[in-house]
């Protein structure tokens, strides 16, 4: 039996400060003030930030870790990436593909990013890569919540076998459908396929999570049909547009009838700032635009707006390492959500918001929570986004399972301190 783990004067995102949290059985048994347990470990957060885990709402974790894998991405495209994927698939093996994705996972951990809902590409009649992101959900089970997303990578209609693969991953185990309407042949089997898959999940009693309108087409609009099909069937709540990058370029007056209909609808919306602002806007020339959808617009209308990694050292993205604060900075900077409290809330975009889409049981800071959390070396919110600080202990059902240690600079400067923690530079606002 484990015993109970105590963290003492923690600051939680809110802006309490000297809190303690008692961890007994795998749940916040406790927030506020605890005694002493005789028996129970102690950790000591230093008036640092404890923070409940970072979520993930959208990854695509068969690609990780293949970048250059059989080339790089010369255009830097998305639709240059979609082909580059389809020249590695058929060179995939099952152990190769678990074994990218499970060390990802430990990256994963190493950051206190604890939930992850990843698309899994269903266009590949060997259905390779979903047997094996089920075993992978299996293996992390213990310490990462994987959801994993149905995704018709060349098409729902646009590839031969999709709506059979997809079918058929959905009976093996697959959790959430998803598609691609923007990149079916025609906007109006881009608007049937939605209509198609939301009545898949309607029948099955799943979610959806679409990629949907991923392009600067202006008149990409299928975001307006997957929110009507979400009313039509009834699953409002359970919906989720990911990316809605073209809504970047519409005309205004259609966004202001577009986001009322999506909040009716109870849409959640992920964009993903990282890649959004390298992918989009190349067939630009200057001014380039974003391509990141409408968040302050978004979140204005009372939608679930949450930030998205989508992809780490794959044909999409060269960069990334699985840390949800760089997403929160990018989302910042593009969204240009720069008021303190624009900021924290970034920071939600990164944890209580993906996990209110992805509808994870237990998640939070509250007494009767799963005890799961991270201690960042950073004073608050604004400051983890600052400083990408690092998870000085990840804790999972009151189990520590990584551990970082602090980050201090030893100076070797006459006459100046000895040195330097950057969380010290914490402005006094
Ligand atoms: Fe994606």
């Amino acid at each position: 039996m484990t015993s109970d783990l105590i963290v003492r004067n923690a600051t939680l995102p809110d802006g309490r400060t000297r809190v303690s949290i008692l961890a007994r059985k795998g749940r916040i048994a406790e927030i506020g003030t605890v005694p002493q347990i005789a028996g129970a470990r102690e950790i000591d957060a230093k008036g640092y930030l404890v923070s409940p885990p970072f979520v993930d709402a959208h990854f695509h974790m068969d690609a990780t870790l293949s970048l250059g894998q059989p080339r790089m991405n010369v255009t830097g495209t998305l639709l240059e990436g979609i082909a580059l994927w389809g020249e590695l698939k058929p060179r995939l093996t099952h152990a190769a593909v678990i074994e990218r994705a499970l060390r990802y996972c430990d990256l994963a951990v190493s950051q206190g990013l604890l939930a992850i809902r990843t698309h899994v590409d269903v266009c590949d009649d060997r259905l390779l890569c979903v047997e094996a992101l089920l075993e992978v959900r299996q293996k992390v089970k213990p310490y990462i919540d994987l959801q994993i997303v149905a995704f018709p990578q060349d098409g729902y209609f646009r590839s031969a076998s999709a709506a059979k693969n997809l079918k058929r991953a959905l009976v093996l185990g697959v959790d959430v459908v998803g598609g691609i309407p923007h990149f079916e042949r025609t906007m109006e089997e881009g608007a049937a396929s939605v209509k198609a898959l939301c009545e898949i999940a309607a029948k099955r009693g799943l979610m959806v999570d679409m990629h949907c309108d991923e392009t600067d087409d202006p008149l990409s609009r299928h975001v307006e049909t997957l929110a009507s099909e979400t009313q039509r069937l009834g699953l409002n709540g359970r919906v989720v547009g990911s990316h809605l990058t073209s809504m970047h370029s519409m005309d205004n007056y259609y966004v202001s009838k577009l986001l009322p209909l999506m909040a009716e609808a109870g849409l959640h919306a992920t964009p993903n700032p990282l890649i959004n602002i390298t992918i989009q806007g190349r067939h630009d020339t200057y001014p380039k635009r974003r391509g990141m959808t409408r968040v302050p617009e978004l979140r204005a209308q009372g939608i679930n707006v949450s930030f998205g990694h989508d992809c780490v050292l794959d044909p999409w993205y060269s960069l990334g390492q699985g840390d949800m604060l760089e997403v929160a900075n990018m989302g910042v900077h593009v969204a240009q959500m720069t008021s303190r409290e624009a900021m924290r809330w970034c920071f939600d975009a990164v944890t209580v918001n993906p996990a209110k889409a992805m509808q994870l049981e237990g998640y939070g800071l509250e007494k009767g929570c799963h005890a799961d959390f991270v201690v960042l070396q950073a004073k608050d919110p604004v400051e983890a986004i600052r400083l990408k600080p690092a998870r000085l202990y990840v804790v999972r059902r009151g189990e520590v399972i990584a551990e970082t240690p602090e980050r201090v600079t030893r100076l070797h400067l006459e006459d100046r301190p000895k040195t330097v923690n950057t969380a010290d530079y914490a402005p006094k606002i």
